[in-house]
């Protein structure tokens, strides 16, 4: 997506650990005319997809999974990382690795949320190593859903996570797909 790989060479910054900083638009400020056309981007790519919920993790995923389900109009559930007071009932649980924090940690969604009947769709800011997005897979397994495929804002490729979920067969569309970055410059692939 154009308008979202120009603002990433216009914003984005590159720090140690291969992090790319995108607080300006996307992590802590959002620019919302992009966030919008970023969430019809993806009803676009998914529209044939018979897609009845969309899944993220909180937080940064949040906002971008919202603009989705808003041009797709389905609920969007999201995953939580620590069972609060409004958790109640009975949930699904998978635990997940955080290459980037160095942390595990765990995901928890209400079973009443999701179902056998579910085709979802998952969704995040940013897609690495593929953790976060193995810890929702196990989670809509639990629930015996469907995987639609996976929608990323923006997918570190040199970090593998991706191109392994692509080879077990799931439909994998990131809106920006960066091959190489470092203070130098960010390369896209193309
Ligand atoms: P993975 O899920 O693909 O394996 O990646 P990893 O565990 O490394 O990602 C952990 C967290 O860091 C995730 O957010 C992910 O969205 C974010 N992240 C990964 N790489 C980058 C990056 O280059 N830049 C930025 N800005 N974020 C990155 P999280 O820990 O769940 O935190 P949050 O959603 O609460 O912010």
């Amino acid at each position: 997506m154009k308008l979202l790989e120009e603002k990433i060479i216009k914003e984005g910054k590159v720090l140690p650990g291969n992090i790319l900083k995108v607080g300006s638009f996307l992590n802590q400020k959002i620019d919302t005319d992009l966030l919008a056309a970023m969430g019809k981007e993806i009803s676009h790519l998914f529209e044939s997809d018979k897609v009845t919920k969309i899944m993220t993790v909180e937080s940064s995923g949040i906002a971008i999974a919202a603009a989705a389900g808003i041009f797709m109009r389905v609920p969007v559930i999201f995953a939580k990382k620590h069972k609060s007071g409004n958790i109640d009932g009975e949930v699904y649980c998978a635990s997940s690795h955080s290459f980037t924090h160095g942390n595990d940690y765990d995901m928890i969604i209400s079973k009443e949320y999701i179902s056998s009947d579910d085709n979802i769709l998952l969704v995040d800011d940013f897609l690495a190593s593929g953790n976060a997005l193995c810890g929702m897979l196990e989670l809509a397994k639990k629930a015996g859903a469907r995987i639609a495929g996976a929608a990323i804002a923006i997918e570190k490729g040199f970090q593998g996570g991706g191109d392994e979920l692509r080879a077990k067969g799931i439909k994998v569309r990131s809106l920006a797909l960066i091959e190489s970055m470092s203070e130098e410059g960010i390369v896209f692939r193309a």
